[in-house]
C-alpha cells in the first residue's frame, strides 16, 4: 500500500513538473506568436482580439484550441458581452510541442486555471 502510494506520487509529481516546463515554454511562444494580437495580458483588444482570459471558450475542450490554432477563425463572435467580427489566420506552421506548449500557458495564466494537459501527441493527432 506504502509502495503504491508512493508510485502515485511519483506519477503525479512527473505530470507536474512536465505541465510545469510545458507553461514556461509556453510563455515564450505565446510572446512571439500570439501576443501581437491577444496581448501580453491575455486580454486582447476591444472588439479588435477577443480576451482569453476566462471566457467561454476557455472552459472549452482543449480540443477546441488546438483547432482554432491549427485551422484559425473568423466569423461573428460574442465574447464577454463585446462582439468580434475579425480573422485569425490559421498557426499551423506552429509545432506540435509548441501549441501543446502555448495551450498549456494561456490555460494556466491570467487568473485561468483549468484542470488538464495539452500533448503534443494530442495536437499531432488532430492534424490532416
Ligand atoms: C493576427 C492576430 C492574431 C494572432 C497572431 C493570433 N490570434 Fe487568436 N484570434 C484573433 C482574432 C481576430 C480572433 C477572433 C476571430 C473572430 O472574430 O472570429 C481570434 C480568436 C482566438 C481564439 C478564440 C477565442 C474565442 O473566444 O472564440 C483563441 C482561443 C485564440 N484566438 C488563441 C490564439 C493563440 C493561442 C494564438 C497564438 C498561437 C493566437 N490566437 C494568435 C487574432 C489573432
Amino acid at each position: 500500500m506504502a509502495l503504491l502510494t508512493l508510485g502515485f506520487l511519483a506519477v503525479s509529481f512527473q505530470q507536474d513538473k512536465a505541465l510545469k516546463e510545458s507553461i514556461a515554454r509556453g510563455k515564450e511562444a505565446y510572446a512571439l506568436y500570439c501576443q501581437n494580437c491577444h496581448m501580453e495580458n491575455g486580454k486582447g483588444q476591444e472588439g479588435m482580439f477577443p480576451p482569453l482570459v476566462k471566457t467561454d471558450f476557455m472552459q472549452k475542450p482543449i480540443e477546441a484550441f488546438v483547432s482554432v490554432i491549427l485551422k484559425g477563425q473568423q466569423g461573428t463572435i460574442t465574447v464577454n458581452d463585446v462582439e468580434y467580427n475579425n480573422v485569425m489566420p490559421a498557426q499551423d506552421y506552429l509545432t506540435n510541442e509548441q501549441i501543446a506548449d502555448i495551450i498549456n500557458y494561456t490555460r494556466n495564466s491570467w487568473g485561468n486555471k483549468l484542470k488538464g494537459m495539452a500533448t503534443p501527441d494530442k495536437v499531432n493527432g488532430m492534424r490532416n
